[in-house]
């Protein structure tokens, strides 16, 4: 980063243009330092375009190790179709095994995904961006009305930055809605995750996802079994604390 970097007054400027012009703001503040935040669903969109203004883009999926086989696959499409390394980022073994020791592998549906997330997500994102200066996501106002309705375009992410280190984070694609997303991928005949073809919108792990019906919003389909307003798993926490 060369210049300073006004969070506030960017993010305003930036606020009604397109998901590219804040891509390529965030490439020209952070260049190689920004890191592309994939998780195997339809944010292919941000990978695409990433890699359309930068061929050496960084980016990480967390490898929860409870992903679908459908989304393992369409990652490794995804790092072929690009030529692009991804890096999986793994749990922790030492905080994963007494967890499923003690409590087994779905425990989330009886205490809730806290816990799990915070082991097999949290965790190592929180590892991954320490050394990180800026990251971006796939996140959308119109995925979750409980909490995501006013995501910013570009924000000083509360979560995980520092006293020693600012993080800023970036979500290009905070405006689109899920139409544009899929007129993207079409349009362009994008790599897509074969579970969209089988009733899934919003894809996460495999025990804490399941196709909407017909008018259900699609986040329904993630931790069906608890409130709205809890569906965040922590790597957007930002979002919780804006609305607290
Ligand atoms: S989640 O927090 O509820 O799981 P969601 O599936 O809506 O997130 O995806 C929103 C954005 O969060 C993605 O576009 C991606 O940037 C990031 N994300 C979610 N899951 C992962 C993952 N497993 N690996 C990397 N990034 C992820
Ligand atoms: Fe665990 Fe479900 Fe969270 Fe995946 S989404 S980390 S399986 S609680």
């Amino acid at each position: 980063m060369n210049q300073p970097f006004d969070v506030t007054a960017l993010a305003a400027s930036y606020a009604n243009k397109s998901a590219q012009d804040i891509l390529k703001l965030a490439f020209e503040h952070f260049g190689d330092d920004l890191w592309i935040s994939f998780s195997g669903a339809e944010d292919v969109v941000l990978v695409d375009m990433a890699w359309k203004l930068n061929k050496q883009v960084k980016v990480f999926s967390l490898d929860t190790g409870r992903l679908h086989p459908e989304t393992y696959r369409f990652i490794e499409q995804v790092r072929t179709h690009y030529g692009i390394a991804i890096e999986l980022l793994s749990p922790d073994p030492a905080e994963l095994e007494p967890l499923v020791r003690d409590k087994g592998l779905f425990s989330f549906y009886q205490d809730g995904h806290g816990e799990c997330c915070g082991i097999r997500k949290i965790a190592p994102l929180k590892r991954k961006l320490a050394s990180v200066k800026a990251w971006a996501s796939g996140q959308r106002r119109d995925q979750s009305p409980g909490t995501r309705s006013e995501v910013a375009v570009l924000e000083l992410d509360s979560a995980f930055s520092t006293p020693q280190q600012p993080l800023y984070k970036f979500n290009p694609l905070a405006q689109m809605s899920s139409e544009e997303i899929w007129a993207y991928i079409r349009m362009l005949e994008l790599p897509y995750n074969s579970l969209h073809e089988r009733g899934f919108i919003s894809i996460g792990c495999e025990p804490c996802t399941r196709p909407v019906l017909p008018n259900q919003h699609e986040r329904e389909g993630r931790w069906w079994w608890e409130e709205a307003t809890q569906k965040e798993c922590g790597l957007h926490a930002g979002n919780l604390i804006a609305k607290s």
